[in-house]
């Protein structure tokens, strides 16, 4: 096979998005939306194996239960969880061309990135990140709301209703996956900072002072669930944040960082919240929101909160760019092959009649009709059959099982592995057991 290489570009991996019908540019045929992107055929499967990936090890288990909260909540939300306060960049225009940058992310006593004029800057001004939109057909300040750019408020605001219908002792978790929204001043880099994304976010609930356990806890079952994503070790970290670096309501955090092509960056934040949330929806709702722990003599206090909260399409595209890899078939010709995790591969597994002749194609149809109710399965009978592969290898199927002439002799068909490229032969009447054997 040769030499291995992987993802050097980001552009190569959005150009494999497009041709394979994983991820599209929103509103194409406009002439596209800025930092928006629709997930096609694949891309949707790849994101729902992602997803209940997360909901499996988030939910099926004692001590976390589910939500889908709404997106839109009550104005007064978002005043008492700080973000109409402190959720914002600092912002500069550039007074000739009138680009805007992040302060933070320019050096403003250098030239303008964009037209290159000397020190043209204004100073920098807070920009909330809120999106705001309106509700009812009045247009006045009641009805003003806000797209949640996070999920885990709609968490904390049901706190009680989980903790006492579920009858949940502490500690315990509330997990939900679901869209947030941010009017990011410098979206960029494909799917890895956009204005609309899906968040998977959990609330663990816990007694003060059992913050350090509980982080130590959530930092290990995070990361774990990172690898077994398939994702290579080398390729992630942990980054401690500093106290610049933290979130208005945390006092403690780390991110799990990914290598991507642009750098090591944040995919998954683990907070140490505190009773931030807990408390300033006391003060706002005035209602009591404390918890009674029966465990410790009816004691009543607000709970501690660990968070951790992975961006669904972030986390999606490490997988993409941990995946990408450049190999040789026989000694010249180069193929890209996805390498996902048997895990997350939208397709499982792809059926092709070696021609386009009646007796191939009954047999491959009815191999197909075996497998489909089991797996996802391809069916794919147009062009040379070395084409057929690279499509399967671009898109990360697992497994190919060709139907040739010997197969109307022996019964058989000829299996080839994605990643080594092995073929075998395995009767048609043991093909299902095969696979089942090797795909979780
Ligand atoms: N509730 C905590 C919270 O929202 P965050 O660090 O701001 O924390 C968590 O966001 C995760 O959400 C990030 O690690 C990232 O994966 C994802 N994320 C945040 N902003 C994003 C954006 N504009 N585009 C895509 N993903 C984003």
């Amino acid at each position: 096979m040769g030499e291995e290489k992987n993802l050097e570009q980001m552009n190569d991996l959005v150009a494999l998005c497009k041709r394979r019908g994983f991820i599209f540019q929103s509103s194409e045929i406009y002439g596209g939306f800025g930092s928006c992107w629709d997930y096609g055929p694949l891309g949707i499967q790849l994101k729902t194996n992602v997803r209940d990936s997360w909901w499996k090890a988030m939910t099926y288990r004692d001590d976390i239960e589910g939500l889908d909260a709404s997106i839109l909540m009550h104005p007064e939300v978002w005043k008492a969880s700080g973000h109409v306060d402190n959720f914002s960049d600092p912002l500069v225009d550039c007074k000739s061309c009138k680009s805007r940058f992040r302060a933070d992310q320019i050096d403003t006593e250098a030239p303008c990135p964009s037209c290159k004029a000397e020190r043209q800057f204004t100073s920098p001004r807070e920009f909330n990140l809120m999106f705001q939109t309106r509700a009812g057909p009045v247009e006045d300040s009641a009805s003003k709301l806000y797209l949640r750019p996070e999920t885990a408020q709609g968490i904390f605001t049901n706190f009680q209703n989980v903790q006492q219908t579920m009858r949940k002792k502490l500690p315990f978790g509330i997990a939900q996956v679901g869209k947030a929204f941010r009017n990011e001043i410098t979206p960029g880099h494909f799917i890895f900072r956009t204005r609309e994304f899906e968040q998977m976010e959990m609330q663990y609930f816990i007694r003060p002072g059992d913050q350090k356990a509980a982080m130590d806890q959530w930092k290990e079952e995070r990361l774990d669930w990172h690898l077994g994503q398939g994702l290579r070790q080398e390729k992630l970290r942990f980054h401690e944040h500093g106290p610049n670096e933290l979130a208005h309501y945390a006092d403690k955090a780390f991110d799990i960082e990914y290598e991507f092509p642009i750098g090591w960056q944040e995919v998954e934040g683990i907070h140490s919240r505190t009773d931030f949330d807990l408390k300033q929806h006391e003060k706002h709702c005035k209602k009591n929101l404390h918890y009674v722990d029966q465990g410790d003599g009816n004691k009543k206090y607000l709970p501690y909160v660990l968070e951790t909260s992975v961006g669904l399409d972030r986390h999606l595209l490490s997988l993409l760019c941990d995946a990408y890899r450049i190999d040789h078939v026989g000694t010249k010709e180069e193929r890209t092959v996805l390498k996902l995790a048997k895990t997350m591969a939208p397709i499982k597994a792809a059926v092709m009649p070696l021609m386009k002749k009646a007796p191939l194609e009954e047999k491959a149809q009815k191999l197909l009709k075996d497998i489909q109710k089991h797996f996802r399965t391809e069916y794919d009978v147009s062009g040379s059959i070395g084409k057929r592969y690279r499509r399967q290898d671009e898109i990360g199927t697992p497994f190919c099982l060709t139907v040739d002439y010997e197969s109307l002799e022996d019964g058989a068909v000829t299996v080839r592995d994605r990643d080594s490229m092995a073929q075998e032969r395995v009767a048609l009447d043991k093909a299902l057991a095969y696979l089942r054997e090797r795909l979780p």
